[in-house]
């Protein structure tokens, strides 16, 4: 139940996005530092240089107000080729961190893996796509809840699996693999799926008091008619992009009526025995989701371009829509009640805790002359839905925090530092890393102001 102890208020990151440092004291390259190697200095080697600046960061943190901060740990600094012996550097790193942050009051709350994966292991063995994944990241997730888990209490497993499964260059299809296709993603995402299985699982049995749980993209679908045939394609639209990972997370199995539908095309990944047994081996204590804005789907494929094909699915066609962006490179709508539709919509098929892990606003920022940001729409923006959150909560569910996408202004994935989404600004451009400066900006004071009034 959410009360004013023990809500979380808090902001989100991820190791590839902020840390940089990729190729300092002793870490391994990873699948982003190869695919984020764009034209000029926007790539992964210096980021926010949370990896130089985290002191400073962690007191901005504190002056923030936030009672949780959700970091990753990046696999390839841990372990540098994927298995093997850890690299102490990079977990002395994580301690200092760690408890740092437990020394302001705050929270880590830690995604175990957020897209990167070690290079090492595709060319070892082809990264998601091969079932030795599994238990490479069983050994890492494991070394993860045996060496912090006396401090970190709340894990999440692998961000957004479908993401993953669907990004070639974040799974590491897109290297040593020219056979790959959408058969092999939902193989991808089935090893994936195993492997978060296994983390629950360790961390129910080594940390104590710890508690553990998915991180979905949750996709809230709206057909695009009342037109029998587009409902039914956004049931399938959703059970697909939001139900088919989660319900393995939840329930241990596929959603049977889309694993057949899947079945029937060639699509469905076979689940053995010994995967079954996996897949009912353990279950997590909270769902954690992302939510930005809903999705439109039909029955039919259009031929213009806001059509997203997002496996190139035969099965329905999103369109994006047109109008209210979340920001100016996507065509998605800012729809705020679309997150709360999201809660009621898993709240009533899982019957678990809710965390909201990530929501937030893009936009190309740069200080005005006096040196401020006056980033009145991410205000807007968030303070829409925020007010949700409170709804959600006064109609009974049970809501155990909302993260703010994202803490700092941090390497989007396609888009670099022209895209900004951090309640705090980093003075740095895709081209000029200058002095990596932070400026918090007029969102930093408003979710200050925020948390504050709550907590009083
Ligand atoms: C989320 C990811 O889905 O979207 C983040 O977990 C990402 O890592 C965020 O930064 C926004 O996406 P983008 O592509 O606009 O940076």
């Amino acid at each position: 139940m959410m009360t004013k102890d023990n809500f979380r208020w808090g902001v989100s990151s991820s190791a590839f996005q902020i840390e940089g440092a990729s190729k300092s004291d002793g870490k391994g390259p990873s699948t982003l530092d190869k695919r984020l190697v764009k034209s000029g200095i926007a790539d992964t080697s210096v980021a926010s240089d949370f990896y130089h600046h985290w002191h400073e960061d962690i007191k901005l943190l504190e002056l923030l107000g936030v009672t949780s901060f959700r970091m990753s740990i990046s696999w390839s600094r841990i372990f540098p080729s994927g298995v093997g012996s850890p690299n102490k550097a990079g977990v002395d790193f994580y301690d200092q961190v760690i408890d740092d942050l437990l020394m302001h009051n705050i929270e880590p709350v830690i995604t175990i893996n957020h897209f990167d994966m070690p290079y090492a292991l595709i060319n070892k063995f082809n990264g998601w796509l091969s079932r030795d994944s599994v238990s490479a990241f069983t050994n890492y997730a494991k070394f993860l809840f045996v060496h912090y888990g006396n401090r970190v209490k709340t894990w999440l497993t692998i961000n957004e699996p479908l993401m993953l499964m669907y990004n070639p260059a974040f799974n590491g299809s897109r290297y040593n693999n020219p056979k790959r296709s959408t058969k092999s993603n939902f193989q991808i995402l089935h090893h994936i799926l195993l492997a978060e299985k296994n983390a629950m699982r360790l961390c129910h049995e080594l940390v104590i008091d710890g508690e553990i749980g998915p991180v979905a993209a949750f996709e809230n679908v709206y057909p695009t008619s009342s037109n029998p045939n587009d409902v039914d394609a956004a049931l399938t639209a959703e059970s697909i992009l939001s139900y088919w990972a989660l319900d393995v997370a939840i329930k241990g199995k596929y959603p049977g009526i889309t694993y057949n539908e899947l079945t029937k095309i060639n699509l469905a990944p076979k689940v053995s025995a010994a995967d079954d047994v996996i897949f009912k081996s353990a279950y997590p204590d909270f769902i954690a989701y992302n939510y930005y804005s809903s999705i439109r789907v039909s029955a039919h494929h259009q031929s213009d371009n806001t059509v997203i094909p997002f496996f190139d699915s035969p099965l329905f066609s999103v369109d994006m829509g047109t109008e209210r962006k979340t920001d100016k490179w996507s065509a998605m709508e800012a729809d705020p009640i679309g997150m709360g539709i999201s809660a009621r919509k898993l709240y009533e098929r899982y019957h678990l805790p809710l965390m909201i892990t990530e929501n937030g606003y893009a936009d190309t920022e740069i200080p005005n002359q006096n040196g401020e940001i006056q980033d009145d729409q991410r205000i807007e923006y968030l303070s829409a839905h925020i007010s949700i959150c409170k709804k959600l909560v006064d109609e009974g569910i049970p809501l155990k925090g909302y993260f703010i996408w994202s803490f700092l202004d941090s390497l989007s994935g396609r888009e670099g530092f022209s895209k900004r989404y951090g309640l705090v600004y980093v003075n740095r451009t895709d081209t000029d890393i200058r002095d990596l400066r932070r400026i918090p900006k007029k969102s930093f004071y408003w979710y200050r102001n925020l948390i504050r009034e709550w907590k009083a």
